[in-house]
This record gives structure tokens, sequence and C-alpha cells, in this order.
């Protein structure tokens, strides 16, 4: 069945799987951009209806929730988020939305010491009180952050010990999004933490990253003040970097490890593994070599 769907963060990473995916399946995708450019221009190319919107501003949100059966949320780590939820209801509510699909973390907790892993603890508790159908996403680390904190050098230079996490990219993430856009009933109030094919260290992670780039790629560990000045020098927020420390000491004490079946279940397919997410993103690799 043909359904209206909303995509709010539709020029992200899982926004735009997202609504690919759901064009690609037949169905009607408003993409609630920030600001037209050659991302939403892409998005609009592919079929999608793109809005200019702000999740702050709870007008031109409930705009975009106009005549909407289900909507994605996704919301950067930046302050604001408890805001943007709050708008959300209130829209979704206004508009008659039945479900939301709700991208939290895994660190999502209520005792969590990072800033924005609690605040999206709240924002699903907040959310949980809307008469709307929710569901939250709560995944361990993306794959992509291989990719965007990959610096040419061939070091991964984290804080993570030998902590333990099974990568997901945000395609496979997006199978399970749209699936459940589709037939949001059986997924109403539950919370599914999601991750990919396999658990590693980052050892393993630099090991399976050599295979796949054909280069040596080496995990050095080092300790959270050496990581705050890699991410200041990066230009972070001291939103980020706050809820990038702490969450390294969860993913030290075991937070981020895990593996279930949730995306192979709902999404249908198997998700990727890092060598193949690493040979499929070959081309970010080879732009930044050392
Ligand atoms: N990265 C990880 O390893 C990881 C792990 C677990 C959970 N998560 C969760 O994933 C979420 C981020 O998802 P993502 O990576 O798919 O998103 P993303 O790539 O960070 O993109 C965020 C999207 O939200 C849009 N946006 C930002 N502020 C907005 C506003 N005020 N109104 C409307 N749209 C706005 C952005 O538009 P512009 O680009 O135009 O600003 C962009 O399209 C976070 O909640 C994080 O906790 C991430």
């Amino acid at each position: 069945m043909t359904r209206n769907l909303l995509v709010i963060g539709a020029t992200g990473k899982t926004g735009r799987y997202t609504t690919e995916l759901l064009l690609q399946r037949g169905h009607r995708v408003r993409a609630l951009v920030r600001r037209v450019d050659e991302r939403s221009e892409g998005l609009a190319e592919r079929g999608a209806e793109v809005v200019v919107g702000d999740v702050h501003d709870l007008d031109s949100l409930a705009q975009a929730a106009e005549g909407i059966d289900a909507a994605y949320f996704t919301y950067p780590i930046a302050p604001g988020l408890m805001d943007a939820t709050a708008n959300l209801a209130q829209a979704a509510e206004e508009n008659g939305v039945r479900a939301i699909v709700n991208m939290s973390q895994i660190s999502a907790r209520r005792e969590a010491a990072s800033n924005a892993a609690r605040q999206h603890w709240v924002a699903e508790r907040l959310l949980d009180r809307s008469p709307v159908a929710v569901t939250h996403l709560r995944p361990t680390f993306f794959a992509e952050w291989l990719t965007t904190m990959w610096n040419g050098t061939g070091e991964l230079r984290f804080p993570f010990a030998d902590g333990r996490h099974a990568p997901i990219a945000a395609r496979d993430q997006a199978k399970v999004i749209a699936s459940i856009l589709e037939d949001p009933a059986p997924h109403a109030g539950k919370i599914y933490p999601l991750y990919g094919a396999v658990e590693l260290d980052h050892y393993g992670i630099a090991e399976a990253m050599t295979r796949a780039l054909g280069r040596k790629v080496t995990y050095v560990p080092i300790e959270l003040d050496e990581f705050t000045a890699i991410l200041e020098k990066r230009g972070a927020s001291q939103h980020l970097i706050q809820h990038l420390r702490a969450v390294a000491i969860d993913y030290r004490n075991g937070v981020f490890a895990g593996m279930n079946d949730v995306v192979k279940r709902i999404g249908g397919d198997d998700p990727l593994d890092v060598e193949t997410f690493v040979a499929q993103n070959r081309a970010l690799y080879d732009d930044h070599s050392a």
C-alpha cells in the first residue's frame, strides 16, 4: 500500500538512504530539509517532495506533517534535541500522524554521563507519552564513523581500549526504518538496538580495513585527552566532545557491544560487515590518502 511518509533529517546519513529506499518502494515521501542544496536537489530528482523547515520551528514542522501517515525523526548530536522532540510530538498529534520512528542511540540511559545520550533517553520517554505509536532505534556506532574519522595516515587513534562493537551501516538502518514506516503497528512501543554483522574490537576493525583497502591500518589506543585534542582540531562542538568522551568510557565498559537479528528480521537483509562496508566505500579512503 502506498503511504504518505515524512523523513526529518533527510539529507543526513540515515535520512537520505531511508528517503531513497521509500521512493524505490513506491511511497510518497516528503523530505524535510533545512535548506535547498545539492543534497536536497538529489532527493527531489529521485521523486521526493522537498520541503524546507526546521524542527525548532513548530509551524514549519506542523506543515510538513500535514497528511502524513508516519514519520522518521533524526537529529544530530547538537543542543536542542528536547525542543525538537517536543515540537515533533505536537506537530504529529495535531496532524493525526499515526507513527514515528525515532533515532536514538545505544547509550541512551537515565544515568548516562553524556548529555546527548541522556537527552536521547528523555526524548524517548517524551515521545512515549504522546498518542502516536513510537518505535525507538538504538544503534551502536555507525560504520560511517570509520569513514568520517579516517585521517589518511592508516592509524585509527581512538580511546576505546579493547571494547567491542558491531559497526552498523546507515543503509542497513534505513532498511529497518523503511520497513517499520511501511507497517508500524507491530513495532509500536518497541526499542530496537541495531548492530552490524560482526562484533569486533578496534584491532579486529583495523584488520578488516587492512584487508578491504590492501594497505596497513593500525589501531592505536589513546587516552581521552588526546582524543579531545583530535576532536577540537577537527572543529567538533563542546556538546559533541562531551558526548564522545563520555561514550568512550561507556564503550570501554561494554555498552556498545552486542549483536541481534533486528536488521535481518525487520529490514530483510543481513547487515554489512566492516570489510564489505569499507570496500564499498573505498573511494572515500582513496580521497584521503596520506
Ligand atoms: N554516528 C553514530 O555512530 C551514531 C550511533 C548511534 C546513534 N546515532 C544517532 O544518529 C543520529 C544522527 O543521525 P544521522 O547520522 O542519520 O544524521 P546526520 O547525518 O547527523 O544528519 C542530521 C540531519 O538532521 C538535519 N538537521 C539538523 N538540524 C536540523 C533542524 N534544526 N531541523 C531540521 N533538520 C535538521 C541535518 O540537516 P543539515 O545537514 O542541513 O544540517 C541532517 O539532514 C543522532 O541522534 C545520533 O545520536 C549516531
